[in-house]
């Protein structure tokens, strides 16, 4: 069986047509892997047909995103995509629970009401410029996050509009402080045929616990990434193999009657602090 057609941009050429000589690169080593592996794994009528079957499915339920996650190719591209370069943060994928245009607040921020079920988490840091450390003054930031249930706001009825979700802007050195509740694992939607995969391969639906953060400042690169808390059991077999070391923050818990009381709380609460580094965009003065 031929794996690939090198002649392929030079027939086209001759035909007339344009040549993209990157698609044709990308799909001569594809279909070169692939014609290796029906050939190795000596693949079957039957099962080449389930496997159309099963791709069709995908397309008709809308889950090529999703399945492309739990395959670890979003977070491979994600990692193409975004070199963060020396001391910047490290970016992770968006996943497909954000919402655009969240409510944007003024300090003292809070992603939640005061009364949201969970241990209170107050979460801070600070906003600086990979090329030097420079402080970013009013850096914006756009976080989202589950519920103490694993439940986004919008699949759970229970929780009101853009609860956990929240924008607001870094104070002039860079500093930022939010009020949350600790996030929970959750299990990615599984009733639909990426679930049926990942249960065919022996695989779970599950997310270690997780804050989702879009920080921007002006003349730097808009950074997307995740959170992830230390000590979650899914935390080394995330379902979509996104966990970086570099992004994983420790939960201090406080119970001291001192602590309760500076932070005008009448139960336990935990601390957690990440400092966010922007990679400047292009040339010039960052
Ligand atoms: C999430 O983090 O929300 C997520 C990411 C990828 C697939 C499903 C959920
Ligand atoms: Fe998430």
């Amino acid at each position: 069986m031929a794996t690939t057609n090198p002649a392929g941009p030079v027939a086209a050429a001759a035909a007339g047509r344009p040549v993209d000589p990157r698609l044709h690169a990308v799909v001569a080593r594809v279909l070169g892997d692939l014609h290796a592996a029906v050939r190795d794994l000596a693949i079957t009528e039957p099962e080449l047909r389930q496997a159309l079957a099963f791709l069709t499915e995908l397309g008709t339920a809308g889950e090529w995103q999703l399945f492309s996650d739990v395959l670890g190719i979003s977070v491979a591209v994600d990692a193409n995509t975004h070199h963060a370069a020396g001391s910047a943060t490290a970016s992770n994928v968006e996943g497909p629970f954000y919402r655009p245009g969240a409510p944007l607040v003024a300090e003292p921020v809070a992603l939640c009401a005061d009364d949201e079920p969970g241990d209170v988490l107050f979460m801070s840091g600070q906003v600086r410029s990979a090329a030097g450390g420079r402080p970013l003054a009013g850096a914006l930031l756009d976080v989202w996050q589950t519920s103490q249930a694993g439940l986004y706001e919008h699949e759970d009825p229970d929780q009101p509009d853009w609860n956990l979700r929240r924008r607001f802007h870094a104070d002039g050195a860079g500093r930022y402080e939010f009020r949350t509740v600790a996030p929970a694992p959750y299990q990615i939607p599984h009733s639909g045929p990426v679930g049926r995969f990942l249960a065919a391969v022996g695989r779970h639906p599950w997310r270690p616990a997780h804050l989702h953060l879009k920080v921007s400042a002006p003349r730097h690169e808009p950074l997307t990434t995740m959170l992830y808390v230390e000590g979650d059991p899914w935390l080394h077999d995330d379902t979509i193999f996104s966990v970086k070391p570099a992004l994983t923050i420790g939960l201090t818990r406080h119970d001291q009657p001192d602590d309760l009381a500076a932070r005008g709380l009448d139960r336990p609460f935990c601390t957690a602090a990440y400092d966010f580094a922007l990679q400047p965009a292009g040339p010039g003065p960052a």
